[in-house]
């Protein structure tokens, strides 16, 4: 079966190009999921460091999915959303409750502290909910080969303009996707195992950039920063308001620990740190700063609500590069049809 094949056979509600959204802690909730599955993409709930809300949102999930007059095609085994866990911070054995439970058909694993623990999250997820597929998010080569060894049915390859935490040393995706691909490919041939589908992310936000990702051998794309600015995401006004005015993305981001540290998010490998908009919490400690002066002036400007966010403001605004493309907010359905429809386009386009 090829790849697209197995994507649909899957999760059969999907429609091609696969758009998926992140599971953003905090911010992808119930609503975002479920609405980018009904697009026919695959929506993520993002539990993070921290499930004790999850069930909460998973009954909302299974709510909205029931009361769909054309709920997203899954197998009655499934619910057609994924959720996704910080695995360093994550608690095990809450999770693996919910994941019986509730029975998503996909389970994301990033960032884990180490390869037995990956490897104990995965294999108790396959035996509480044996449907579900097994997803990793992966920023290196070497974080690929090491992912591979618990045999996941997916791995998302994370380039360094990703939004939010990645790898603090890392490669865009234009040379790190291909090298990925090449190391599976050597993996899978060597041991004549089932290769694990490939999807990309960071960086992504919109058509053209979906059609390159395809183009370096991906099957389908993940967006984090496109849907901060969806009517569905769980968000400040003031944090929205600013992917909308953020541009030149290379410029107006950074990756830092720094909104971390302020932020009290601690916990994080030092190989971590994550993107966000640069403001004055990160230009005043270039400057020299202390940090628990800085960290006053955060929790002086928490009190601020959406006047909190902007250049000249504090609050922490995790976005990626794409971020100069993101100018108005949508519902994720339109967000999703887009893209697909987008990358068509931009391949039919293309002359060589
Ligand atoms: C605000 C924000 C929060 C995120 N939270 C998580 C998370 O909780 N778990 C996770 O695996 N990835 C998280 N990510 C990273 C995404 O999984 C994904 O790699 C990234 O959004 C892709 O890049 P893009 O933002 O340029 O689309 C987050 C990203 C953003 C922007």
């Amino acid at each position: 079966m090829d790849l697209i094949q197995r994507l649909k056979s899957d999760y059969p509600w999907i429609q091609t190009p696969l758009v998926v959204s992140a599971p953003m802690r905090l911010i992808a909730l119930a609503e975002l999921a479920v609405g980018v599955s009904g697009a026919g993409g695959i929506g993520f709930i993002g539990a993070g460091t921290d499930v004790s809300d999850l069930e909460k949102h998973f009954e909302h999930a299974s709510d909205l999915l029931a009361r769909s007059s054309s709920p997203p095609k899954s197998s009655s085994e499934v619910l057609p959303i994924g959720v996704g866990f910080i695995n360093w911070g994550a608690q095990l054995d809450q999770a693996i409750g919910i994941i019986k439970k509730y029975k998503p058909a996909a389970v994301w694993f990033f960032a884990p502290s180490s390869k037995q623990s990956l490897k104990e999250w995965s294999e108790r997820s396959r035996e509480a909910c044996p449907e579900a597929k097994i997803w990793v998010q992966v920023g290196s080569v070497r974080e690929a080969h090491l992912a591979l060894e618990i045999r996941p049915n997916v791995l998302v390859v994370q380039g360094t303009d990703a939004g939010g935490h990645g790898l603090a040393q890392g490669a865009g995706l234009i040379s790190l996707l291909p090298e990925v691909n090449d190391a599976v490919q050597e993996k899978i041939e060597k041991e004549g195992c089932e290769a694990p589908i490939i999807i990309a992310a960071g960086g992504i936000v919109e058509g053209r950039s979906a059609a390159a990702a395809l183009a370096l051998g991906a099957s389908g794309v993940v967006m984090g920063t496109r849907f901060l600015a969806s009517k569905e995401a769980n968000i400040a006004k003031g944090y929205q308001d600013e992917i909308l005015r953020a541009a030149d993305g290379g410029q107006s981001t950074v990756r830092t620990k720094v909104y971390d540290n302020l932020r009290g998010t601690t916990g994080w490998a030092e190989s971590h740190n994550a993107r966000g908009v640069i403001n004055r919490s990160y230009t005043d400690n270039l400057a020299g700063m202390g940090e628990a002066e800085n960290k006053r002036l955060y929790e002086e400007e928490i009190k601020k609500g959406d006047e909190g966010w902007g250049v000249e403001a504090r609050m922490t605004t995790y976005a990626g590069t794409g971020i100069g493309l993101v100018k108005e907010v949508k519902g994720v359905k339109e967000i999703v049809e887009e893209v697909r429809k987008g990358v068509k386009s931009a391949l039919n386009e293309l002359k060589v």
